[in-house]
């Protein structure tokens, strides 16, 4: 068995499903002490039954995630793998409010997060966020979840030579089979997942461990920092 990361702390925000609960359930594999944190408490008791410490943490609510890392501090490896799926659409029609509540969603939370963590993380340790394949790969539809997801991809860098007592990536995934697709109904998102399928040269949309896997090795390779990794089958 690889232990690696036996015995590190590990906290996994929006890590109660998904590809954070992929990535939280490997790095307990490898003896890690893992707690994931969301809203929902019934997806955080079901994590739990699984071995996964808990917490409910709203990543919006920043005296929260204040308080949560001071009483939890410190940390070895953070993984941010918060969710936000609002800002699809072609751009002539999309919703100006609609993308700003997307920010809301994904980006001001990812960075409360950052920020709420950093005093807590051991030297040594990482930052790893969960970015979206959208912000480099020029789809139509997606220009909203570019500039969302570009924000955060170009602030990786940049935060790496700021911050050289820890390591910062990011894994950039394309379309991946999670409850992230949830706001479309059963038929349809398993068509749309079809036609995604017969456009990536893997043939098939990607699995949440597939993500996670990338995670761990940002996690491990005491070599990787800065850099933002494209996990999507081939897509971009
Ligand atoms: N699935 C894809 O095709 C795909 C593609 C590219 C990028 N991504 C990115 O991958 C990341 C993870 O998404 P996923 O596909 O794994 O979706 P998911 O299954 O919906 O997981 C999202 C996680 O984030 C938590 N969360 C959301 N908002 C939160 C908040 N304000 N505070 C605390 N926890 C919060 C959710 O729990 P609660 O709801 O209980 O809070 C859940 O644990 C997202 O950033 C997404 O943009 C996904």
């Amino acid at each position: 068995m690889n232990t690696l990361f036996q015995n590190k702390k590990i906290i996994v925000a929006g890590g109660s499903s998904g590809i954070g609960l992929a990535a939280a359930t490997q790095f307990e594999e490898q003896q890690a002490q893992v707690t994931v944190t969301g809203r929902n408490t019934d997806k955080l008791k079901a994590a739990a039954e699984t071995g996964l410490l808990t917490a409910v943490i709203d990543s919006s609510d920043r005296e929260t995630l204040d308080t949560f890392f001071k009483n939890h501090g410190p940390v070895d490896h953070l993984v941010i793998s918060l969710s936000g799926s609002k800002g699809i659409g072609n751009f002539e029609a999309l919703s100006l409010q609609v993308l700003r509540e997307g920010f809301e969603e994904k980006y001001w939370p990812v960075l409360n997060t950052v920020q709420a963590a950093l005093p807590f993380i051991n030297k040594g340790g990482s930052i790893t966020l969960v970015t979206a394949i959208s912000a480099t790969a020029q789809l139509p539809g997606t220009s909203g979840l570019a500039a969302l997801n570009g924000a955060l991809e170009i602030m990786v860098p940049v935060w790496a030579k700021e911050l050289t007592h820890i390591r910062i990536n990011a894994v950039s995934p394309g379309v991946v089979d999670t409850s992230w697709w949830n706001f479309l109904p059963e038929q349809e998102k398993h068509e749309t997942f079809k036609q995604y399928a017969a456009q990536i040269p893997a043939g098939r949309v990607g699995k949440p461990g597939e993500i996670a896997h990338v995670i761990l090795f940002l996690a491990a390779n005491e070599y990787m920092t800065g850099k933002v990794i494209g996990c999507d089958g081939g897509m971009s």
